[in-house]
């Protein structure tokens, strides 16, 4: 499936209730063979009104966290979501629904195809990691799934909400940087 084919049959799916509340279906956004790609939870509401991920307050605090290690969403990384319509009052998307968009996300990967996958959060992480895995205790390790480099940090909504997570959030970001110019050193190739 080519990537034009694959954004125009999400827009118009229909696999889940999150379809009848969507302003835009939020596919993603960036470079589509990037080494590098980002995977956060599920739109917010300004996510859903422009139809591009983390566009909100969050968005612009994952912007600097990216800039702090030279990454850049429309010069050298993909960023997608779980779940692709935003969940009502921003609570978490269920699991029907996960399970219903999965799918999307696989396939996207499948065109990405990223050396070093960064997972967003909590959610992100037991979805791509594992179902048990712990933010808190795991956050910034790096796991083999299939040959790709997994990892996670803390979601940027997280930090607006707890900012002492910031300081393990820089280590990370500096891990993740030397593991990107070890593995993926492309990534800052690009212009
Ligand atoms: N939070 C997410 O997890 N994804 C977005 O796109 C926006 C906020």
């Amino acid at each position: 499936m080519t990537w034009e084919e694959l954004e125009r049959a999400a827009k118009g799916c229909a696999r889940c209730a999150l379809c009848e509340t969507r302003t835009n279906l939020v596919f993603g956004v960036g470079v589509r063979d990037a080494d590098v790609m980002f995977v956060g939870e599920g739109p917010g509401e300004n996510e859903d009104l422009q139809g591009e991920p983390f566009v909100g307050r969050g968005g612009q605090l994952l912007d600097v966290m990216l800039k702090i290690i030279d990454l850049d969403r429309r010069r050298n990384i993909y960023i997608a979501n779980i779940v692709k319509c935003r969940p009502p009052k921003n609570r978490d998307p269920l699991g029907t629904e996960q399970e219903a968009c999965i799918g999307w996300l696989r396939a996207q990967m499948e065109l990405v195809r990223p050396k070093i996958v960064v997972c967003l959060g909590r959610i992100a992480a037991q979805v791509l990691i594992r179902p048990d895995f712990r933010i808190s205790q795991e956050h910034g390790r790096f796991f083999d799934v299939g040959g790709v480099q997994y990892t996670a940090l803390y979601h940027p909504a997280a930090l607006l909400r707890d900012p002492r997570k910031k300081p393990d959030t820089f280590v990370d970001l500096k891990n993740l940087q030397a593991r990107i110019r070890e593995i993926a050193p492309g990534t800052y190739e690009r212009s």
